[in-house]
């Protein structure tokens, strides 16, 4: 029979082992860090990957990814500010199934192409990858992850034309292809954007043609397509339906179109940027309305 004393002790060792730490088991899926370890060899085992070691928990231990809390599957890569991690991105990235977020940033070794692997990702959220060197262009296959909702490749030398299919995305909110070498014309799909509150940014690229009407229908907050090469109209950006318009920036072009007639919603536009265009006309009075605008 035991004595109170010891059915305490027993007790207290109890408590005690439930604050412990657990055991050091690992939870990371041997899927996703086999492939991870395939990826760091590829990059050239780069110093922002050290910690990646097939000894080590990938959920636990390793920096420049995420796990699922629940299913401890891989859902965020996150790599950036390596000046020696050199080669193309890996065609792995496409086998780690539960990825949400893509991020290579600040770069500059990073070259070769968007993998068409990335296609077979059904989770993926964001696709960013930016001030890098990749090349190529901008794969029309993005146009078949349903579930992206932000798109960045700002800061890389992509050429080519900018895939119509990006249009058939309808989650997305968050277009910005700036600073690349991106030919060719807007295309006219872009008016079937869903989003109430667009952000497209196409800047600095080598962009021609008339900018399509349809955009006209897009619920944009941010539109800057300046420095490009393109042409015509583009009154139908402005108007008083344009509720959510904060910042356009049309400049740099060769953009033609009287400016007399065009409405402003005052709500809360802010920054008008038309400089160095052959936009003609008066000055609209509606301008003088606009209690928000700093930079005109
Ligand atoms: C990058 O490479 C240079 C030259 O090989 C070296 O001096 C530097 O320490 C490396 N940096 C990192 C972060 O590995
Ligand atoms: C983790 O995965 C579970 C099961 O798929 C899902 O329900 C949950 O939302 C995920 N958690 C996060 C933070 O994404
Ligand atoms: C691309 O590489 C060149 C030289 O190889 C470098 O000067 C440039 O900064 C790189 N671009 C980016 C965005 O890192
Ligand atoms: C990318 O463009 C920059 C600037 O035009 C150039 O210096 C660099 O060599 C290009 N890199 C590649 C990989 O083509
Ligand atoms: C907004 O107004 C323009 C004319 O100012 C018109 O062409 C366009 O269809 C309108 N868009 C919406 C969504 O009502």
């Amino acid at each position: 029979m035991e004595t109170p004393t010891i059915s305490f002790l027993c007790l207290s060792l109890l408590l005690f082992a439930a604050t412990l730490p657990p055991p050091a088991v690992s939870v990371c899926n041997s899927h996703d860090k086999a492939v991870l370890l395939k990826i760091k060899e590829e990059l050239g085992n780069p110093y922002v990957l050290t910690s990646w070691k097939s000894s080590t928990d990938c959920c636990r231990e390793w920096y420049a990814v995420k796990c699922n809390r629940t299913t401890h599957r891989i859902t965020e890569i996150l790599v950036q500010y390596d000046d020696n991690l050199s080669g193309q991105i890996p065609a792995a990235v496409g086998d780690l199934p539960y990825l949400e977020l893509i991020f290579f940033h600040k770069l500059p070794k990073l070259t070769g192409t968007i993998p068409q692997t990335v296609a077979k990702l059904k989770y993926l959220q964001s696709l960013w990858i930016t001030w890098t060197n990749i090349t190529g262009p901008v794969p029309a296959i993005i146009g078949k992850i349903k579930s992206l909702t932000y798109i960045n490749l700002q800061f890389n030398n992509l050429t080519g034309s900018i895939p119509p299919s990006l249009s058939s995305l309808p989650n997305l909110g968050y277009l910005d292809l700036s600073c690349n070498k991106l030919t060719g014309s807007i295309p006219p799909s872009f008016g079937s954007f869903q989003n109430q509150d667009f952000y497209l940014k196409l800047s600095h690229n080598q962009l021609s043609g008339q900018i399509p009407s349809s955009l006209g229908d897009v619920v944009l907050d941010t539109v800057d397509l300046s420095r490009n090469m393109l042409t015509g109209d583009a009154s139908f950006l402005f108007g008083k339906n344009k509720s959510v318009l904060f910042y356009i920036d049309l400049s740099r072009n060769l953009l033609s179109f009287d400016f007399s007639n065009v409405e402003f919603n005052p709500t809360v536009l802010q920054y008008i940027d038309l400089n160095h265009n052959r936009i003609y006309g008066k000055l609209p009075e509606g301008l003088t309305e606009l209690p928000h605008l700093q930079f005109f």
